[in-house]
């Protein structure tokens, strides 16, 4: 069985992965990244060129390809993964998930120094920043929840988190 960690942009998916993995002693893998080496384009450009649909649509398949591998490995999703197409099925039938919860106010905190590097709120002035998340996630969560275990983030540090994690597995 694989191992999934999904959340919103900033909860510390990939943070939280790669020092589980370590833990484990299993391969991360961070689908953004992998998307990035497939496509040979950052997230950012593949946006920019080809669009959200597009990026969607390798998503999708690049999700379908990591969770066929027949190694028991630990992926990080993007935010938005597990919000289209049959990708939160697949995720469900292929991995035990995670949910990394983080509040509207602990995205916000991060988010605001990187949001040039997220394509989605790299347009949104800081001024709107928080209704925005606020929003986006009020949307997204009903995806969210669905993961098998949740567990809420905001101020632990990453062992702590790593931890929860471990004693659930
Ligand atoms: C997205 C989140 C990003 C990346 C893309 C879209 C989203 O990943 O996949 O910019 O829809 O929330 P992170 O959650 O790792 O930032």
């Amino acid at each position: 069985m694989k191992i999934v960690l999904l959340g919103y942009m900033a909860s510390g998916k990939s943070a939280v992965g790669k020092i589980l993995a370590k833990k484990m002693n299993l391969q991360f893998i961070d689908l953004d990244d992998f998307i990035e080496e497939k496509e040979q384009q950052s997230i950012t450009d593949i946006f920019k060129t080809k669009g959200e649909i597009y990026f969607r649509q390798v998503e999708g398949v690049c999700l379908q390809e990591l969770l066929n591998l027949s190694k028991k490995c630990i992926i990080s999703v993007g935010g938005g993964t597990p919000c289209y197409g049959n990708n939160l099925e697949l995720i469900k039938e292929k991995a035990i998930s995670f949910y990394l919860k983080a509040s509207i106010n602990t995205i916000f905190e991060r988010l605001k120094h990187e949001t040039s590097q997220r394509p989605l709120v790299a347009t949104i002035g800081i001024d709107n920043l928080q209704e925005y998340i606020a929003k986006h996630l009020f949307e997204r969560a009903s995806f969210y929840d669905e993961a098998d275990f949740s567990i809420v983030v905001n101020d632990k540090d990453l062992k702590e988190i790593v931890g929860e994690i471990d004693e659930l597995l």
